[in-house]
């Protein structure tokens, strides 16, 4: 994880740098600095411990104006996070380079590099890469070789930039594993870790590929590949059209994303369902083709993105009768797999830069799957360059790390795909069409239950002083109550667990007392009846309830339970409508605990480290 953002310009680069950090701070937020080099040439730095805030603070008292700059915010890997461990660090006084990623060989190249003098004040992995810089430079006496012979020794995964004082008219950057775009300008350029950082300067951007090494002037970019043969990489436009790091009226980003969803659910259907059926071709040119023989799905993901996936199970299943499993790529990329043949291997990441979800994917290709699939929300990202049929999301930049929006939309995409298998695996037409009526009705259900929004913020005054949860879900819900579970703990810091209702008699019914608030989504499907008994199970034992149930489910308020009613929905699109009360409720008990909602403590929005 962590952000970084580099300029070389005509102009100064400060507040270029700074609006580039202040928009990758879903990155990581624990640290932040700056390295610019001024006239003489000479660098200067700036480092804080917090947010960016904090840098700015400092560099309003203390301006460090320069053409030529590197910036970083941090989410600590190695070392606390501190103002010696916050990037850049420096080796000696000239160079300067701020690093995303882990460099997993590190102990060794510190031994290494202080048997050979190099002094260390920071804990991290990347002062050993600044000093390995620094004794390759000493040898060539230029940046850019310096860096292309000290990557040779680097194992790990990293994004880095690089500046030198007495090269003070370019900077160097590489990636190997972690996510770099260069912004390309007039006259000036600029590097990031995400476009969306350099959106108040350019739209138009080169995504540099694994082992690039690039030498970037204010009139040139320069890319070479891993082999040292000169590449060009194509220069794309931005994708959104409107600038979506903007919180607008909306107290956080958070509830700005939760509203946005009939939009977006909407804006993913879009050119790919007509009033009855899923477009096929929509989905991708090869989909017929890629579709054709799968036997089995193998969905990765994870966070998030998993909870979606172990919904698309049961659609997947359900729909087209085609065994399917998920599993979180950590744990998948470090066991042994039995291959099913004709397995489609379907990675699931709003980001696409997730390290785990890519090194699975990486391994999967090596064993020989049929064909990789994404559902990803960025263009341009690892996986979806590296994906054989890629469902793009169009949930446009999420940046509250508890992840909401892309959520909903990565379900939407994920019943699309389940009903174009399907219908490789004799799904009739009119349960297709039942179903595509289903889904062009979600966005307006999503509305509805939007509205429903101070009912449920007055519900979340129960939650405020307690410090744990359970959340109950059967079917398809289960895993929905999971990523209610996921969301309350993220951002209020309020212990959520989530169960399949009917395993609540075996263990955690023993946890059940007036302390202990129970959330349970109720849709009106064949599970109902069953779900109602364990709900009596709960109050039996002095639990206090919270259920959310369809109008139809005929769920009554009474001491102990509280029923918040929800539209009809259709049985197989309820969980996408299901998860937004429960993203509002976590919400509001954040707000009302004074958390950080957008940034919550210890997290990043997207972890590209191991
Ligand atoms: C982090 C984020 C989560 C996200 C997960 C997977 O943990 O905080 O919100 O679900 O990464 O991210 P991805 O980009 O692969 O969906």
């Amino acid at each position: 994880m962590c952000g970084i953002v580099g300029a070389v310009s005509e102009r100064d680069v400060q507040g270029i740098l700074l609006e580039g950090l202040r928009r990758l701070e879903y990155r990581g937020y624990d640290s932040a600095g700056m390295a610019v080099i001024n006239n003489e040439p000479r660098i200067q730095r700036a480092r804080e411990v917090g947010k960016v805030a904090a840098l700015a603070d400092a560099i309003a008292r203390h301006p460090a104006s320069g053409t030529l700059g590197i910036a970083h915010t941090r989410w600590a890997t190695h070392g606390e996070p501190s103002q010696v461990n916050a990037h850049p660090h420096m080796s000696g006084e000239r160079l300067a380079m701020v690093h995303n990623g882990i460099i997993e060989n590190y102990q060794e190249l510190r031994d290494q590099l202080r048997g050979e003098g190099f002094e260390f004040t920071s804990q991290t992995d990347t002062e050993v890469v600044a000093h390995l810089i620094g004794k390759y430079f000493r040898e060539t006496g230029k940046l850019y070789d310096a860096v292309k012979a000290a990557i040779a020794h680097l194992r790990g995964a990293y994004a880095l930039a690089v500046v030198h004082a007495d090269e003070p008219d370019h900077m160097v950057v590489c990636r190997e594993g972690s996510p770099l775009v260069v912004g390309v300008g007039i006259g000036e350029n600029f590097i990031a870790s995400d476009q969306l950082a350099l959106l108040p300067v350019t739209d138009r951007f080169m995504f540099l590929e694994e082992g690039d090494i690039a030498d970037i002037r204010k009139g040139s970019v320069t890319i070479h590949d891993r082999s040292g043969a000169p590449v060009e990489r194509a220069v794309t436009r931005f994708e959104h059209g409107t600038d979506s790091a903007d919180k607008g009226e909306y107290r956080h980003y958070m509830l700005k994303e939760i509203y946005e969803q009939p939009k977006v659910i909407k804006a993913t259907t879009e050119g790919r369902i007509t009033d009855s059926k899923v477009l096929e071709q929509a989905l991708g040119t090869d989909a017929a083709n890629l579709l054709e023989n799968v036997r089995h799905v193998q969905i990765i993901a994870c966070g998030t993105s998993y909870h979606a996936g172990m919904v698309a199970r049961y659609w997947i299943e359900e729909l087209a009768g085609v065994p399917c499993s998920v599993e979180v790529a950590s744990e998948f990329r470090y066991r042994k797999h039995v291959i099913q043949p004709d397995t489609l291997f379907l990675c699931i990441s709003q980001s696409g830069e997730t390290a785990d979800t890519l090194a699975a994917l990486r391994q999967a290709k090596k064993a020989g799957f049929r064909a990789a699939m994404a559902i990803c929300n960025v263009a341009g990202s690892s996986l979806v360059r590296e994906s054989d049929l890629v469902i793009m999301t169009q949930a446009g930049p999420e940046i509250g790390v508890a992840s909401t929006k892309a959520f909903t939309t990565q379900l939407t995409a994920l019943l699309m795909f389940s009903l174009a298998l399907a219908r490789h695996n004799g799904l009739s037409e009119e349960r297709e069409a039942d179903i595509v009526r289903a889904i062009h009705q979600v966005p307006g259900q999503v509305n509805d239950v939007l509205a429903l929004n101070s009912e449920i913020e007055e519900m979340s005054k129960a939650f405020m002083d307690k410090n744990h949860s359970l959340f109950l879900g059967r079917g398809s819900q289960y895993p929905v109550a999971m990523e209610g579970a996921l969301k309350l703990k993220e951002i209020s810091y309020i212990h959520a667990e989530a169960y399949p209702a009917g395993e609540l008699k075996h263990g955690p019914l023993a946890l059940v007392d007036s302390e202990m608030p129970v959330v349970t989504v109720a849709p009106n499907n064949e599970l109902v009846e069953k779900l109602k008994s364990n709900l009596e199970e709960v109050r039996a034992r002095g639990g206090e309830l919270f259920v959310f149930a369809d109008r139809a489910a005929d769920v009554k308020a009474e001491a102990g339970l509280h029923v918040m009613q929800l539209p009809s929905v259709h049985e197989i699109t309820a969980p996408i409508v299901y998860t937004v009360p429960l993203q509002l409720l976590s919400y509001h008990v954040a707000v009302l605990k004074g958390t950080d909602v957008d940034q919550p403590r210890n997290l990043a929005k997207s972890v590209t480290v191991e």
